[in-house]
């Protein structure tokens, strides 16, 4: 109940997380990828995973038309390139708008533009356009009457806070100054938020052994290697928090107040080259389903308790043709074809309903009809469910769509056969959920999960360990790396 009323308080504040009480979890999706799957193709991953958010790096028209009525909120991106011809020209402004927003409203839920991509570090030489881009974006939206419906912002790189730890100490490179100020009076403006990418595995792999990795990882710290700031004696159980805690500080340095910020892009490559020995499978698998354990629990960082941390994982595919190091390829918690790179939940993804220990059997949405009937009588009939709830007068009969029905009847299945070895299948029609279906009279039963883990179906929020890996990493670090508090609390002074 407090927290319900909080959450409204926020809402009234900012109109930022208007519908959504509690925080969400989105994905980038880049494309420089060989095989790119067709935009339907995508659709269907992202649905299969009831992936809620997703962030475009471009306003591709395939993608956009294929996510309109799919229920999936997007921001839209204004690449690099773009953005002189739009800072410079209002005209250029509206087109896009037109072109590449207004054209696919209401169908597709466009609810951000993302204004270039770190652009003060990556062409710093484009800095005099920014605000103006965001401006004159803004100012087509007006004309076009979405400026209440789409929020304009610019991601930025933790590169603008040099020293983000501790997190009440930072502050935006000075140099920054004028247009950070500019950016910051816009997004208050306007209502908006500020985008952040902040990636603890670089903040990691900088710091040369400086924090220990359970910290990078959100795993817990021993009591000798708790990380305290000494200023503010907050507590940071993660870097994460730590980052963007440092870019609330940041911001209030310059004396702005009520921005929230919403990370754009954090995440952990699960390959790397010789040199990059912390990209691995275990540890980007950890990091991924910590992070959305952590944002889904809806809390802010220490400094701004009540600010959910709504944020989008980097990123969907792997994206081979991305030049660079080893790992600059190996981001993707899928591969092309849509199999897993490890096990990962992306599901749930705005925490509603979650418990980490139910697991549901329901069909797949988007599963075809065809399958779902066939799907259902065989449950009804060969399989015994009972499934007198959804005949017509009785408490699951609505909505009376395939979906729904085949959903009970698969679940009622898979609860009473599930420990004699009944899978939640269905020909590939069903999927399993730790969000709880049941809907007003009509209660689905749940069940503890005790399943064999597959790639597509670990519920959201369950405890990550405990496995053999996590108790190797801390012997590991046990051994080589001796951190007091008393060294950390002087580094981090
Ligand atoms: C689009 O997303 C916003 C923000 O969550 C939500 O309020 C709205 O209902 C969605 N619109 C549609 C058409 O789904
Ligand atoms: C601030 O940014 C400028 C320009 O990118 C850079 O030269 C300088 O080293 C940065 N300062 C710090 C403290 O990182
Ligand atoms: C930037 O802002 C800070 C804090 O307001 C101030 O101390 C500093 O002198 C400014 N630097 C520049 C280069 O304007
Ligand atoms: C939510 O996460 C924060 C930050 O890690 C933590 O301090 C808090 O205890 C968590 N709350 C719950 C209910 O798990
Ligand atoms: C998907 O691609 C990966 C990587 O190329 C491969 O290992 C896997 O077997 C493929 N899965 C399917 C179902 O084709
Ligand atoms: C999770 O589900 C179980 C069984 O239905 C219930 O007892 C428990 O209170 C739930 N926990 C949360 C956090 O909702
Ligand atoms: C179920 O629990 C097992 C361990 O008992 C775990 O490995 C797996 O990820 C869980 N699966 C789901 C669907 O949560």
């Amino acid at each position: 109940m407090m927290i319900e009323l909080r959450l409204g308080a926020i809402v009234l504040f900012c109109g930022l997380f208007s519908s959504t009480i509690g925080a969400f979890i989105g994905i980038n999706i880049g494309t420089d990828i060989s095989n790119l799957p067709s935009a339907t193709d995508i659709i269907r991953i992202l649905k299969t995973h009831q992936i809620s958010h997703v962030r475009l790096f471009d306003s591709d028209a395939h993608m956009l038309s294929a996510l309109s009525n799919t229920g999936i909120e997007v921001m839209v991106g204004v690449t690099n390139e773009e953005v002189l011809g739009i800072g410079e020209s209002p005209s250029a402004a509206a087109t896009w708008i037109n072109k590449n927003v207004a054209a696919y409203m209401p169908g597709t839920n466009i609810t951000a533009i993302a204004v270039g991509s770190e652009v003060l570090s990556s062409i710093p030489n484009a800095a005099p356009v920014l605000v103006p881009a965001m401006n004159n974006l803004y100012k087509a939206l007006v004309a076009t009457n979405l400026n209440y419906l789409v929020k304009v912002s610019t991601p930025q790189s933790m590169g603008l806070i040099p020293r983000p730890f501790p997190p009440s100490t930072a502050t935006f490179n000075t140099t920054w100054n004028s247009t950070i100020f500019q950016i910051l009076r816009f997004l208050r403006n306007t209502n908006s938020f500020y985008m952040l990418n902040a990636y603890p595995y670089y903040e990691y792999v900088k710091s040369n052994g400086i924090f220990p990795i359970e910290y990078a990882l959100f795993q817990p710290l021993s009591s000798v290697k708790q990380i305290v700031d000494p200023n503010t004696l907050f507590r940071y159980n993660s870097m994460f928090d730590a980052l963007v805690d440092a870019t609330y500080n940041s911001i209030a340095a310059l004396k702005f107040s009520k921005i929230p910020v919403v990370v754009t892009e954090t995440g952990w490559p699960w390959f790397g080259g010789a040199n990059e020995p912390y990209a691995t499978v275990e540890n980007a698998e950890t990091f991924n389903n910590n992070l959305i354990r952590r944002v889904s629990n809806d809390s802010g960082p220490p400094s701004q308790p009540d600010m959910p941390i709504n944020t989008y994982i980097y990123e969907l595919f792997n994206e081979d043709r991305r030049p660079g190091p080893v790992s600059e390829r190996n981001w993707g918690v899928l591969f092309s074809n849509g199999t897993a790179v490890y096990s990962i939940s992306l599901s749930n993804s705005d925490g509603r309903g979650a418990n980490s220990s139910t697991v549901f059997c329901i069909a797949k949405p988007g599963a075809d009809e065809r399958s779902l009937r066939s799907g259902l009588n065989w449950a009804c009939g060969p399989g015994q469910a009972n499934c007198r709830a959804i005949q017509q007068g009785q408490p699951c009969y609505l909505p009376d769509t395939w979906q729904n029905h085949a959903s009970y009847a698969y679940n009622d299945y898979y609860q009473k056969m599930h420990s004699s070895g009944g899978t939640c299948d269905f020909d590939g029609t069903a999927m399993t959920t730790a969000i709880d279906p049941s809907h007003g009279s009509c209660r689905f039963t749940g069940s503890l999960n005790s399943s064999t883990r597959g790639l597509f179906s670990p519920p959201a929020f369950g405890p990550v360990g405990p496995s053999s890996r996590s108790s190797r990493n801390y012997i590991y670090l046990h051994q080589i790396v001796s951190l007091s508090a008393v060294i950390l609390a002087l580094i981090l002074v």
